[in-house]
């Protein structure tokens, strides 16, 4: 099978297409015949060793798949069957023509979606999923998402008004119109404007790390939440009567599956800037390295 590998950690001229033979599901997986990839900003982290683990090189990239169904295991989903699915963290294995992934990281494809849509929702939807419900996210509660143009912005910014919470989310200029569109009661232009206005918040999501980080403390009511994701919590920066917690991203296709209806019905959207080619996976992860997304880069197989 086709696949795109990297055999040293560095900048994007280390992917490499290669030919790989195809890989077997273990225990409890299902092998998955990708349609499109999402990439995520740790998919380039991991390609320049940031993010590591315990398997030997040539290893493989991208954690978000969309496809069809080759091989599964009893209890799972049915072969020829539409799914879309993360694979567990630190093992990628997304951009490549065969995946496999654990039938319990699956859930049936979202019906109104094209595969590169659906390759686009898993790791952002749920680390916005699973960030909100980390901080009690709920109805009347004040949010505030740092980058709500951003791939995990775009659907936390949106999940959070499904829940019935009142959204502030920061973005450049170019982007608050988007933001408007998708739900935001106050997009704030990040370059011109203080999110402190329109505080004190509940919740304080921080999807960019450092100074935005640091910042974030100051904007919670006492007895708020922040939630931090891109790099652990700056302890030096800590301020009393605030909860403050990194959450890491986990599969889940329980989550998909809710994460799905919610696509099908047209309460959520999701934003795709661009489909590549997976001949063109150095050109994303340029692009995703950049850090100006509106909502996801996917490569189409
Ligand atoms: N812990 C976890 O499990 C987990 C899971 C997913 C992601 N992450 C991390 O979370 C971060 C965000 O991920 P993502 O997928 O949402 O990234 P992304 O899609 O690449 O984010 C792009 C957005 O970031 C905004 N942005 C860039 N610099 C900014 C700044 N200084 N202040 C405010 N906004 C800024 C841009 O908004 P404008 O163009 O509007 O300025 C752009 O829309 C990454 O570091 C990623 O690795 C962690």
């Amino acid at each position: 099978m086709r696949a795109v590998v990297f055999s040293r950690y560095g900048d994007e001229s280390v992917l490499e297409l290669a030919r790989l033979p195809e890989p077997a599901p273990a225990d409890g997986e299902i092998l998955v015949e990708v349609k499109a990839a999402g990439v995520n900003p740790v998919d380039w982290k991991h390609r320049e060793g940031a993010v590591r683990n315990d398997r030997p090189f040539p290893l493989g990239l991208g954690w978000d798949v969309a496809g069809v169904v080759r091989a599964t295991v009893p209890g799972g989903p049915a072969v020829g069957e539409p799914v879309y699915g993360m694979l567990p963290l630190p093992y990628g294995g997304a951009y490549q023509e065969l995946a496999v992934l654990p039938a319990s990281a699956v859930a049936p494809k979202p019906r109104r979606l094209t595969f590169a849509q659906a390759a686009a929702v898993p790791l952002a939807a749920l680390t916005a999923w699973q960030a909100l419900e980390a901080a009690g996210a709920g109805a009347g509660v004040r949010v505030l998402v740092h980058a709500g143009a951003g791939g995990v912005g775009h659907f936390a910014v949106q999940f959070a008004r499904h829940l019935g919470a009142h959204v502030t989310a920061t973005a450049s200029a170019h982007n608050l119109d988007f933001l408007r569109r998708l739900g935001v009661d106050e997009p704030v232009d990040r370059a011109t404007a203080d999110p402190s206005a329109q505080g004190p918040f509940d919740i304080v999501l921080d999807t960019v790390g450092g100074p935005v980080q640091h910042a974030s403390w100051r904007l919670l009511r006492p007895g708020g939440t922040l939630i931090t994701l891109p790099e652990p919590l700056d302890e030096a920066h800590r301020l009393p009567g605030v909860t403050a917690r990194r959450v890491v991203v986990a599969p889940d296709g329980g989550a998909l599956r809710t994460i799905a209806a919610l696509l099908d019905s047209g309460a959520v959207q999701v934003e795709v800037q661009s489909v590549l080619s997976l001949e063109q996976a150095a050109t994303a992860h340029r692009i995703s390295r950049e850090g100006r997304v509106r909502g996801k880069l996917v490569l189409a197989l």
